[in-house]
């Protein structure tokens, strides 16, 4: 069997991990040989390409060390401060400052120079999300020719967005540089066929576009799942029933309207503040029968922005509580903490209703979570995003439009008064959705594809593939094997 290499920004840790990435990976990794490269979360004072091998939690993992300067420039400058927010369309909240690309480079560099004397020939190269753009144009440099593969986590942005970000044109080359790029969704692999159309659009009109030669470049969609069935079991275990029972006596029987997100200002956190106030507004009988949990562990405080959306939230939940709070009884908790898989398993359960309202999200993991967690018995109901990934998978979800609090507010209403039966009957679908999207599923998918066409299922529809000649239209985007499963099951 070929190794499997992955290389992530993060590798996984050993406290319990806020966003879906280390989790997911660790799984597909476990059942291969080969080695997982990262961050060491550590700084040293000169940059090495020396990585340091450890096992944890039965994987083998590689860690780099960065200097400070460099990580700034790399994690908290180009990656978070002008990759995530303009890839979420959030221009207004990008901090574009050109001068961190060339430490976003470098650090790409330096993850290739730690890589090189660690690859076998037949290794399969397998490289997660923004951070690591540049990693298989830098391995090319260094002559490695095996099988490169790229998975965007997040969203991929439309052409303006993708305008606005310095060195735009190097980073379209430094995808094609992949055998294979992944995405989460269809409205990803549209999004980057419309940057090609807009290009042509611009040659037609006189100016000269930017052409991204794709060459043998594979571009699909392979929405990413959880493991649903595993989430099901966790969801009975002693440490999740600790939990809920816990919960459960605080709540007295009122209906808990669950959220969990990593407080980043891509999750629309007090627009969803703002849609459960409008719901204890506009429905004075709910009040004391409802409770909104909200955990939103902090993420990437150097960050100024990220600092602002903890102050809104912190304001939004003051508001909603001051507004609607009576002596014995409050109308929302609100944790600033990570909890274990375990703990959320039996939060999950216990919400009869689940909150996912992304104003835009590559997938959104903790959708799938919340359906595996259910009691089949008497299910929950999830209320989703329009904008996350996951609205592609889950049709049987109330899908909400979440810049919109009416919309929201309704879909809450609506939830708390399903009966059980239809309850049951969309959860039934959901559950087989996520069980046809599980992340075994997607790693076996995408690793299927990233082997190259002498494996793939030769009757499958065709993927995204070829040159771009200066003269041609980009087609529309081609269905994918992954797409028709995820429209048929
Ligand atoms: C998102 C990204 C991941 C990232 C995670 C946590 O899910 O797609 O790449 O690891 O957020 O963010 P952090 O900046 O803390 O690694």
């Amino acid at each position: 069997m070929t190794r499997l290499i992955i290389v992530s920004n993060r590798t996984p840790g050993k406290a319990p991990a806020a966003g879906g990435l280390a989790v997911a990976l660790r799984k597909t990794l476990a059942r291969h040989d080969g080695f997982w490269l990262g961050w060491s979360g550590s700084f040293t004072e000169k940059p090495s390409a020396e990585a340091r091998f450890e096992t944890i939690d039965g994987l083998t993992v590689a860690q780099i060390d960065l200097t400070r300067d460099d990580h700034k420039a790399y994690y908290a400058g180009f990656s978070n401060s002008i990759l995530w927010p303009a890839f979420h369309l959030r221009l207004d909240l990008t901090d574009i400052q050109s001068h961190w690309y060339e430490g976003y480079r470098r650090v790409n560099a330096q993850f290739a120079d730690a890589l090189v004397p660690h690859l076998r020939p037949d290794d399969v190269i397998w490289v997660h999300d923004y951070h690591l753009i540049p990693l298989a144009t830098e391995l090319r440099r260094r002559n490695v020719r095996n099988r490169i593969g790229f998975y965007l986590h997040i969203p991929f942005p439309t052409p303006d967005a993708l305008h606005a970000i310095p060195h735009h044109e190097d980073l379209l080359q430094d995808l094609v540089a992949y055998d294979l790029v992944g995405f989460q969704a269809q409205r990803d692999v549209a999004a980057f066929n419309e940057f090609i159309a807009h290009e042509q659009m611009y040659k037609e009109a006189g100016g000269t576009p930017f052409v991204v030669e794709l060459g043998d470049t594979v571009l699909d969609a392979f929405p990413i799942g959880s493991d649903p069935d595993a989430f099901a079991q966790l969801a009975t275990s002693p440490n999740a029933r600790k939990m809920y029972k816990r919960v459960a006596r605080a709540m007295n029987g009122r209906a808990v309207i669950l959220g969990v997100d990593r407080l980043d200002y891509s999750k629309g956190l007090p627009q969803r503040v703002g849609a459960y106030e409008k719901l204890l507004e506009n429905n004075a009988r709910l009040r004391r029968m409802v409770h909104m949990i909200q955990i939103a562990p902090p993420s990437r405080d150097t960050i100024k922005e990220y600092r602002v959306i903890s102050e809104e939230l912190d304001a939004a939940v003051g508001r909603v509580t001051g507004r609607f709070a009576e002596p014995d009884w409050l109308p929302i908790t609100y944790v600033k903490r990570a909890y274990s898989q375990a703990s959320l398993a039996g939060l999950y359960r216990l919400a009869r209703v689940g909150l996912v309202t992304p104003l835009r999200d590559g997938m959104n993991l903790v959708a799938h979570e919340y359906v595996g967690s259910q009691d089949p018995e008497d299910p929950g109901v999830l209320i989703l995003s329009r904008f996350a990934g996951a609205a592609e998978i889950f049709h049987d979800a109330l899908l909400i439009n979440p810049f919109d609090a009416d919309e929201t507010a309704e879909a809450m209403r609506e939830a708390l008064s399903m009966p059980l039966a239809e309850r049951k009957a969309r959860w039934t679908r959901l559950m087989e959705a996520a069980q046809a999207h599980n992340v075994d599923n997607w790693a076996a998918d995408y690793l299927d594809a990233l082997a190259g066409p002498q494996t793939s299922n030769p009757t499958a529809p065709s993927r995204l593939r070829g040159s771009m000649p200066a003269g041609s239209p980009q087609t529309p985007p081609t269905s994918t094997l992954a797409f028709w499963r995820s429209v048929f099951g």
